[in-house]
C-alpha cells in the first residue's frame, strides 16, 4: 500500500519535506498527519479532492465533517462572492449576526441566544465559563473519549489511558476541577458525582473522535433528569452533530434538550466558526448591563460574527431547515452502515460499524463497541491500514477517523467506497490466511 501510495504522490512528498521545517510534523493539526507523509490538497469541489499530484479522492471526512453540503456549494459561493464585495471583516455590530443568530434559534429552540466564535474549542471553553458564572461552581465534568477542542479543563480523559495527561502544559490547576466520566453508563455517572458539585455536563451526543459513538437514547434522558435534579447545566457539544443528524441536531433527533448548546463545523458553511447558545435566563450572565463583575461571563474576539462566515453559514443553514435532505442523507448513512457490515462479515472479518444519521465508523472487533475504552481497544492498525488502503485508492477518510456523508456524493463515490472496501477484505482476508 505504502508503494502505491508514494509512486502517486511524489508533489507531496516534496511539500512534506518543505513543511517539516517550518510547520512541525509538517501539519498546522496533528491529527492531519499520516504515515508516511499526508498528501498536499491543490484543490476541492463537491465531494472531490485533488492533491497537488492531480490524484482525485472521494472525501469522507468534509473538512473535519463540517462541508455536509460539500465543498464550494454554488449557493454558498454566490453569497459570499456578493458578501466580499461589501467587506470581509467589520470589527462592528451589523445584521448578519443577528439573522444567523435568529435562524439558529428557529431550527434549534433551545438556542434562544446565542453569541458566536471562531472554532467549537472556543465556544467550548466560553460555554463551561457560563456554567461556571451561572451556577456559581467550580467543577465541571466531561465523558471519557469526549472531544471539545484544546481548551485546558476540557483537554482531559480524551484517549485511554484516561489518566495519562492529554498534553504536555496544561497546569494541574486548569484540570484539577475537571471530572471524567463513562459514557453510555448513567450509574457510573451517578457513582463519579456523588460527592461533587459540578457546574456543567458536557457531552458529545454521539463520542466523534471517540469513536463515532451514538449515546443510548435512555442514556441521555437519565444524564437529563439527574442534571435538572442536581441544578448542574447540561451541555451538548454539537459542533458534529448540529444541523446534521437533524434540523435541530442531536436535541431534536433524541427528544432530549441541553441546557446549552455549542455548535462549530457545519454553522460556517465552510468558513471558521464556533457558537454557543442557551436560553435567555443564562445567556444574559453574557450581559454586562445586566450582570456586573464579577458576575457576568465574559465573551468575545476579533473575528467573533465575521460576516463572510455568517453569510455562508446561513447560506448553508437554509438550504439545511427543511430537514429533506439530511433525511436523505440519514438514510445514506444507515445503508452505508449495514453494507459496510455485510462486506466485512462476508470475508468473515469481524467489525461494528458505528455511527448515527450520516456519520460512520468501523471498528475492527468482535465485542459491542458501546464507549470509547471499548473503540480504542478495537484493531487501531487495522483500522489504519483499511483508511491508508482507501486513500491509496482515491477515497479519503481521515485515518482511524469518522467518516461523513454530504449531499455532493453520488451514488458513484458510494459505490467506489463500497468496491474499494470488498476489494480490501478480500485482500486482508488472504493476507490473514496466509
Ligand atoms: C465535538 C467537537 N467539539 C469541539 C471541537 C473543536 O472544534 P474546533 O476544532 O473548531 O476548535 C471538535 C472538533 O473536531 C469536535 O468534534
Amino acid at each position: 500500500m505504502a508503494r502505491q501510495y508514494t509512486s502517486k504522490t511524489a508533489k507531496s512528498m516534496a511539500l512534506y519535506e518543505r513543511a517539516k521545517k517550518v510547520l512541525p510534523l509538517g501539519v498546522s493539526y496533528g491529527i492531519r498527519y499520516f504515515e508516511p507523509y499526508p498528501f498536499y490538497t491543490a484543490r476541492a469541489r463537491g465531494s472531490k479532492l485533488y492533491d497537488v499530484d492531480g490524484n482525485e479522492y472521494v472525501d469522507f471526512w468534509l473538512g473535519h465533517t463540517a462541508l455536509i453540503l460539500g465543498h464550494s456549494p454554488q449557493e454558498v459561493m454566490k453569497a459570499v462572492s456578493k458578501q466580499l464585495r461589501n467587506g470581509t471583516m467589520y470589527g462592528t455590530s451589523h445584521e448578519l449576526e443577528i439573522a444567523l443568530a435568529e435562524q439558529v434559534a428557529k431550527m434549534v429552540p433551545t438556542a434562544e441566544m446565542t453569541r458566536f466564535t471562531n472554532s467549537g474549542t472556543e465556544a467550548n471553553m466560553y460555554a463551561t465559563r457560563l456554567a461556571r458564572a451561572y451556577t456559581g461552581k467550580n467543577k465541571i465534568a466531561k465523558f471519557e473519549g469526549g472531544w471539545h477542542g484544546g481548551y485546558d479543563a476540557l483537554h482531559v480523559g480524551v484517549k485511554p489511558s484516561f489518566d495519562v495527561p492529554e498534553s504536555a502544559g496544561l497546569t494541574t490547576g486548569a484540570v484539577q476541577d475537571t471530572i471524567v466520566l463513562p459514557f453510555n453508563d448513567l450509574d457510573g455517572v451517578k457513582k463519579k458525582l456523588r460527592n461533587e458539585q459540578v457546574a456543567s455536563i458536557v457531552i458529545e451526543p454521539v463520542l466523534g473522535a471517540g469513536g463515532g459513538i451514538p449515546a443510548d437514547e435512555e442514556f441521555l434522558r437519565g444524564l437529563r433528569e439527574f442534571c435538572s435534579e442536581n441544578k448542574i447545566l447540561l451541555i451538548f457539544d454539537e459542533v458534529i452533530t448540529g444541523f446534521r443528524l437533524a434540523p435541530g441536531g442531536a436535541q431534536q433527533y433524541y427528544g432530549v434538550k441541553p441546557d446549552i448548546t455549542v455548535f462549530g463545523k457545519i454553522l460556517g458553511g465552510g468558513f471558521p466558526v464556533g457558537a454557543f447558545s442557551a436560553g435567555k435566563e443564562v445567556m444574559e450572565r453574557l450581559d454586562s448591563h445586566i450582570y456586573e463583575r464579577p458576575r457576568y461571563s465574559f465573551h468575545g474576539g476579533t473575528f467573533t460574527a465575521n460576516p463572510i462566515t455568517m453569510t455562508a453559514g446561513m447560506a448553508t443553514l437554509k438550504i439545511l431547515e427543511d430537514g429533506q435532505l439530511i433525511d436523505r442523507l440519514n438514510r445514506l448513512g444507515q445503508k452505508i452502515r449495514d453494507r459496510l457490515g455485510r462486506i466485512f462479515e462476508a470475508s468473515g472479518i469481524a467489525v461494528q460499524v458505528t455511527g448515527a444519521g450520516s456519520l460512520f465508523n468501523v471498528h475492527f472487533t468482535k465485542g459491542q463497541v458501546k464507549d470509547a475504552v471499548t473503540a480504542f481497544k478495537a484493531g487501531r492498525n487495522r483500522l489504519l491500514d483499511y483508511h491508508l488502503n482507501l486513500i491509496a485508492n482515491g477515497i479519503f477518510i481521515l485515518p482511524t477517523h469518522n467518516a461523513a456523508l454530504s449531499t455532493a456524493h453520488s451514488e458513484q463515490d458510494i459505490e467506489k467506497l463500497f468496491s474499494e472496501t470488498e476489494e480490501y477484505a478480500k485482500q486482508s482476508k488472504s493476507t490473514h490466511r496466509k
